[in-house]
């Protein structure tokens, strides 16, 4: 059986302020959670969100790191500073940053980089809404997952999250989401059975508190990787409690 997850990707929002106001605002959600929860703050709020969740259940990710371990990398933040600054996890190949110029290689040095420093990453995987609209959704996420494959072990969380769905409040239906997660996890088995048993697979694409039940009732959906409801308490709550084991 494996334990749901839901992760919160704050991207780049927030305040000192508003992260203490949301942080005090979901802490009834999350003394007890029946789930895994995750939080993934923007890098200058790293240090006040672990000072602010010390003692509790949630864990803390980055939203990228380098592959590099160290260096004159101007901009850039090592996994081991991650490390340091409290996270457990990182975000990696999220489609923003694939958008921006971030290739399957580099997502693949990434996680090798991340995993050397004891983080575990949430490897995000999707396809664009051309790509869907051509048939070729399967074959573009099984590349990106064929791209990550000598990297993938037990511990890691993938994510699925068709780019058509992200922040644009359509949400890829729970059969759309499903078939995709079926493929993940299949792909997963060809590799190993245990990994395909163990990996959680994560549903992004503006999952809200009204679609979560439906996704995460989903038999390879094992949570989600959500952006903007993670930014409101209520929402971020509602979504804790449909995850629940
Ligand atoms: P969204 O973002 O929930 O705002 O669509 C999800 C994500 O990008 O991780």
């Amino acid at each position: 059986m494996r334990r749901s997850v839901v992760a919160g990707n704050w991207k780049m929002h927030g305040s000192s302020a508003s992260i203490e106001a949301l942080l005090a605002a979901i802490g009834d959600s999350v003394a007890n959670p029946g789930c895994d929860v995750i939080v993934s703050p923007p890098f200058p709020y790293l240090e006040l969100v672990q000072r602010l969740l010390a003692g509790t259940a949630v864990s803390i990710a980055g939203q990228n790191c380098s592959e590099h371990a160290q260096g004159a990398h101007t901009g850039e933040v090592a996994a081991d500073m991650l490390v340091d600054l409290g996270c457990e996890w990182v975000i990696l190949g999220h489609s923003e940053r694939r958008q921006a110029g971030e290739s399957d290689e580099q997502v693949a040095a990434k996680a090798v980089a991340a995993r050397g420093a004891g983080l575990k990453p949430i490897l995000c995987v999707g396809e664009t809404l051309d790509q869907r609209r051509a048939g070729e959704a399967q074959a573009v996420v099984t590349a990106q997952l064929r791209a990550l494959a000598a990297q993938l072990t037990e511990g890691d969380v993938i994510a699925y999250e068709p780019v058509w769905a992200i922040g644009t409040g359509e949400t890829a239906t729970p059969e759309q989401a499903q078939e995709m997660h079926a493929t993940i996890r299949a792909f997963l088995a060809s590799i190993d059975p245990a990994l395909a048993e163990a990996t959680r697979v994560l549903y992004g694409g503006s999952v809200k508190a009204d679609n979560a039940g439906a996704l995460f009732e989903q038999v390879d959906i094992d949570g989600g990787l959500v952006g903007g409801a993670s930014l409101k308490a209520d929402e971020f709550g509602a979504i804790i409690a449909a995850a629940q084991d």
